[in-house]
């Protein structure tokens, strides 16, 4: 059958890499976390003290960033390894999620996040999340998505995973990076996070995973069947 891109964009803690990571393993597709990428780049820079605002050290940062992805089976997950060592955990932390959105907007690291994220889903076959894949890496996926929830459902699920990993962290707090993140991500200047005029668009506000999951699926089928 033919292999396509199907990308998932939208807000933070909305649901994206739950339910892109579903539709992966029932297609037999490779997932592609892109923010995993930017928490990754995130954790370097501040263990190395990068600079945000001298090009030069973040050039030479870049050139030594090697981000890889790994299956765990145990897990039964793709982890993110950096310069070779699984940071999967470390970069789900909230210091990373309090500067990550900061990285993010620096030209250099987005095009070089992106370079690598096309040549990772060339032979496509793959579902990526994150916050411009249907806009800027791959503008000519095949399925587009765009999620979307309520900021205070959001807080709560993020709240709620991060508890499973044993970090105890206040709503305000969460609801307040959520936020901010929001607002960066969506006002920066390079490739910033919006609805492509293709995506359809899916408020999980009101959705089971599983809902979520059969709403891509439908448009992965339709879109492979019809064209
Ligand atoms: O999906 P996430 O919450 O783990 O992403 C963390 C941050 O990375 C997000 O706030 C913005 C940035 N990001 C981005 O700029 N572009 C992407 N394609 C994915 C993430």
């Amino acid at each position: 059958m033919k292999k396509i891109v199907i990308a998932i964009d939208g807000y933070s803690s909305c649901g994206k890499s739950t339910t892109a990571k579903l539709v992966a393993a029932e297609l037999g597709y490779a997932y592609i976390d892109t923010g995993a990428m930017y928490r990754a780049v995130t954790l370097y820079f501040l263990e190395h003290h990068v600079s945000l605002t001298n090009p030069k050290e973040v050039k030479d940062a870049l050139d030594n960033i090697d981000i890889t992805f790994h299956y765990n089976p145990k897990a039964k997950r793709n982890e993110v390894f950096l310069n070779g060592l699984n940071v999967e955990d470390e970069i789900r932390k909230m210091y990373i999620s309090n500067q990550v959105s900061e990285v993010s907007v620096v030209k250099e690291v987005r095009r070089a996040m992106v370079a690598q994220q096309q040549k990772m889903g060339r032979k496509r076959g793959v579902v990526m999340d994150g916050r411009d894949i249907g806009t800027a890496v791959f503008p000519d996926a095949e399925v587009k998505i765009f999620m979307t929830a309520d900021v205070d459902t959001r807080a709560r699920r993020r709240q709620d995973e991060l508890l499973a990993k044993k970090q105890l962290i206040n709503l305000d707090e969460i609801r307040a990076n959520l936020q901010k993140r929001d607002l960066i991500d969506s006002t920066r200047a390079e490739s910033p996070l919006r609805r492509a005029d293709d995506a359809f668009l899916l408020d999980t506000s009101h959705m089971t995973i599983d809902e979520q999951v059969e709403f891509v699926l439908n448009k992965v089928t339709s879109r492979i069947f019809n064209g």
